[in-house]
């Protein structure tokens, strides 16, 4: 039999239920502040995300969907939504608008990764973007709108880890500086890290080896290494935070794997959801849109994944769909079932839920699924011209004109 793809799986009627509460909820907060939904195509040009994601980033080196369009173009099921927004920006001339341009999406990605839990190959993020200001006021927003979705999704327990990168010429210098520290120190370190110094000498950061982990508490620090005017922003995203009353812990080895960021970076990490522990997390990416070959444009933005938010949030009930009338069919001659059918079409254009007996079920099986259904009434239609309604909850019966069905139910339903 056919599956679906490694990776991948299928948003099922209860899932979908779930999403949409998600989907509702994002929509009020993100909206609440004056972002408005952008949605971009799901294939892109692939240099978009090789020039914004970065060349040398994991994203890019191994784990996008592309190819050939079949005239020679390639082009790669997006991994990530900062990188489009930034060229709808662009393309639609969104400069002229009022700064900053605030967007949010909620959209599926695509990451070749080695599936597992809370890793899928297919996945979905809600996303917010703000484009256009340098300010640390919208960057302390948007972790905080990040905070405020987090906390109605019911993900209550996700610790907020903060540092700042700055500008990637200060980094450049900080690395070196980093290697000559590690190569002073070779002989404390692991083979691994020793290996590596001149390829990644950040990882040092992340050995779990007892002598690396000793020479890497005397480590220069990038955030000590800030330029005044980087450690000042920092400062006040920070305080506007601590004013807000939302905790968060100094990371200040915090890497994530975009390429992108400058400045303020985050991410929130729930401990419910094992290796995979970021439930979301994001930056400022000032120089992301001259990467595009735009204008200087700085930008800041987060995703969120909805599948960790919502394993991190965990069962939520969700309410079983009502129904107001269903439609019995107590005859299958011609006359019953265009009553029938009409009588739930208009039930419907009253704006109630209205179901038909759709798999010729006699008429104590249709009884019974409308039971299970838990319909509130049934109208049992047959070759005569009245209709018998059934209120299932007392369980009384009556016949009536198929006319005076709907609102009958409508009185009901305004009494109860
Ligand atoms: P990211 O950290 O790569 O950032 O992804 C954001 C979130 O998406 C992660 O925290 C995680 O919850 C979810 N996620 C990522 N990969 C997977 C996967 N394979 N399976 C399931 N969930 C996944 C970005 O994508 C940036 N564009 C965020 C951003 C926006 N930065 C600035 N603006």
């Amino acid at each position: 039999m056919i599956q679906a793809p490694r990776g991948t799986y299928d948003v099922l009627p209860d899932d979908a239920a779930r999403r949409e509460v998600l989907e509702a909820r994002a929509a009020k907060v993100l909206g609440a502040a004056g972002y408005r939904r952008i949605e971009t195509p799901t294939f892109e040009a692939t240099e978009l995300f090789s020039r914004g994601v970065g060349e040398a980033t994991d994203i890019v080196r191994k784990e996008m969907y592309s190819f050939d369009d079949g005239g020679g173009r390639s082009l790669t099921l997006r991994p990530e939504g900062t990188a489009p927004v930034c060229r709808a920006y662009m393309e639609h001339g969104m400069h002229k608008l009022a700064q900053p341009v605030k967007l949010w999406y909620l959209s599926s990605f695509f990451r070749a990764e080695a599936p597992q839990r809370g890793r899928y190959r297919q996945f979905w993020q809600v996303g917010a973007e703000a484009i256009g200001s340098e300010t640390p006021e919208t960057d302390a927003e948007l972790i905080l709108l990040l905070a405020e979705l987090l906390e109605v999704l019911g993900v209550g327990d996700a610790r907020l880890l903060l540092s700042s990168l700055g500008q990637p010429e200060t980094r450049a210098e900080y690395r070196d500086d980093l290697r000559a520290y590690l190569h002073a120190h070779e002989a404390e370190l692991s083979e691994d890290v020793r290996e590596r110094i001149d390829l990644n000498p950040m990882r040092a950061f992340d050995s779990s080896d007892r002598g690396t982990r000793a020479v890497m508490a005397g480590a220069p620090m990038l955030l000590d290494r800030l330029t005044p005017e980087d450690a000042e922003h920092f400062a006040r995203v920070r305080e506007l935070l601590d004013d807000a009353g939302l905790a968060y812990e100094l990371e200040p080895t915090l890497v994530r794997g975009l390429d992108y960021y400058t400045r303020t970076l985050w991410e929130f990490q729930s401990s419910s959801l094992g290796a995979q522990s970021a439930v979301g997390g994001g930056g400022r990416y000032d120089r992301l849109i001259e990467q595009l070959e735009g204008p200087s444009i700085p930008g800041v933005g987060w995703a969120a994944g909805v599948e960790r938010m919502l394993m991190a949030a965990g069962e939520q009930p969700v309410g079983t769909p009502l129904v107001d009338l269903y439609v019995a069919l107590a005859a299958d001659g011609g006359g019953a079932v265009r009553t029938g059918f009409g009588l739930a079409r208009d039930a419907r254009r009253a704006g109630l839920q209205a179901q038909l007996e759709l798999a010729g079920r006699g008429l104590k099986g249709q009884l019974k699924h409308a039971d299970r259904l838990k319909a509130r009434y049934v109208a049992i239609v047959g070759d005569r011209d009245e209709v018998g309604l059934k209120d299932m909850e007392s369980g009384e019966q009556h016949d009536t004109p198929a006319a005076n069905v709907i609102p009958t139910i409508l009185r009901g339903s305004r009494l109860s």
